[in-house]
């Protein structure tokens, strides 16, 4: 074991000397690094106790948190902190029962305590963001349940791998439902807003996909852009409540030279159109379903972050299928922002993630070949693959063939 830490030790000192100079994926790496460092460590009473009471426990307390704004009121506190005694007063949480919760939380370092008050940090900070409590409500009411059935619900199903774009998965056994995920979500609030909020943060921080040193958008996309075949730059398809255009179009204010048009189901646009009615957003909404033709034709580029993994082959097919026809040849893109498995050394961002399809989706995460394979049945093919160091999810650039 000395030589395995000894050898981890030495790869988070090599990632600490790129991290200190601000290299791209050296803070994954690190992370990455630093839990290698726990597993060679860990004996196995020590793994059982973190992963099955001290974490679970931890989540719960984060989505208790969310219920009664612990980590809100924290922030507010600055620098001075909340004694026991305040915070039990403004959660309503009985003093005792706060200050053990609240341990918890310390050892497991998501907040401090210091002269006699709890403090914020600042991953309690950002935790206290509105989109990072929608998402931890989504994850806990609606992704815990489904993985915790995994046992019972594989068991039930003879370890059968479940039927693709099937309504009889681990998230339909734990919900006690027949519909489909996105389906169910709109029948059940608050989980559709609790979801699209999820979808804008669950890579918030990380370099975006028209990132420098990521998707050359200007070589590609703006260099020839021509508005006498089209004055659409981009369509974001199934972009939910518009987070990636938003950024888009923040990032280019001065260099944006066609329409943006954020395209999504009529539940989600009637949201954001109902959200923003005092606002004006930096793109156009429409209401479309992607299992019918695009409407947007011959547009530059057409991007879908996150769609196609969450469908079967035969319908990501026909998706592909249904946006082939809005194409101009030689001219329009389709940007697939998606994680491309590598098998050989796969990555928690990507295993985890094929975990959430197989709970929600009965679907999994997709190799190049896979990829490949099936925007070729549409009508496609690949100009190239573009991805980021430390980013899961790669851009795949492909027009028509
Ligand atoms: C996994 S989310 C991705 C959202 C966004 N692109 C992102 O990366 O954050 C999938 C999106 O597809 C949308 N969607 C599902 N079925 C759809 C359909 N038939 N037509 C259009 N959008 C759909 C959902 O409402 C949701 O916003």
């Amino acid at each position: 074991m000395t030589t395995v830490v000894s050898s981890i030790l030495e790869s988070l000192a090599s990632a600490g000397k790129a991290f200190d100079i601000n290299e791209a994926g050296s803070r994954e790496a690190l992370i990455e690094h630093s839990r290698a460092l726990i597993s060679a460590l860990e004996i196995p009473s020590e793994f059982v106790q973190r992963s099955f009471w001290a974490e679970p426990a931890m989540s719960a307390i984060i989505r208790l948190a969310v219920d009664v704004k612990l980590f809100q009121l924290l922030k507010e506190a600055g620098d001075a902190g909340v004694t026991p005694s305040t915070l039990s007063e403004k959660t309503e949480i009985n003093e005792l029962l706060l200050r053990r919760l609240m341990s918890h939380l310390v050892t497991m370092h998501i907040i401090t305590y210091r002269d006699g008050a709890f403090h914020s940090t600042p991953l309690s900070k950002g935790l206290a963001e509105e989109k990072y409590q929608h998402s931890i409500s989504f994850c806990y009411d609606v992704s815990r349940p489904s993985f915790n059935g995994f046992p019972q619900f594989f068991k039930s199903t003879k370890y059968k791998s479940p039927t693709a774009g099937g309504i009889d998965g681990p998230f339909q056994d734990a919900h006690k439902t027949l519909l489909p995920f996105f389906e169910w979500l709109v029948t059940t609030p608050p989980h559709l807003q609790h979801f699209d909020l999820f979808m804008g943060a669950y890579r918030a921080g990380k370099a975006n996909w028209y990132s420098p040193g990521f998707y050359p958008v200007s070589d590609n996309l703006i260099s020839g852009f021509d508005p006498s075949i089209s004055d659409v730059l981009l369509v974001d398809v199934g972009g939910g409540r518009g987070h990636d255009l938003a950024a888009y179009a923040a990032a280019h204010q001065s260099a944006c030279p066609g329409r943006l048009i954020l395209q999504d189901r009529e539940a989600v646009i009637a949201d954001v159109v109902a959200e923003n009615s005092d606002k004006e957003l930096p793109f156009e909404v429409q209401a479309h379903d992607f299992f019918t033709s695009q409407t947007v034709r011959d547009a530059r580029a057409y991007y879908l972050h996150s769609i196609l993994h969450d469908w079967s082959d035969e319908e990501s097919i026909l998706i592909l299928q249904n946006l082939v026809l809005a194409l101009k040849k030689g001219y329009s893109r389709v940007l697939l922002n998606e994680i491309v498995v590598i098998e050989e050394k796969p990555t928690l961002a990507a295993t985890s993630m094929d975990m959430m399809m197989l709970a929600h989706f009965a679907v999994r995460e997709r190799t190049e070949a896979n990829w490949r394979e099936i925007l070729e049945k549409a009508g496609l093919k690949v100009v190239k693959i573009y991805s980021y160091p430390g980013i899961a999810e790669s851009v795949i650039e492909a027009e028509l063939a």
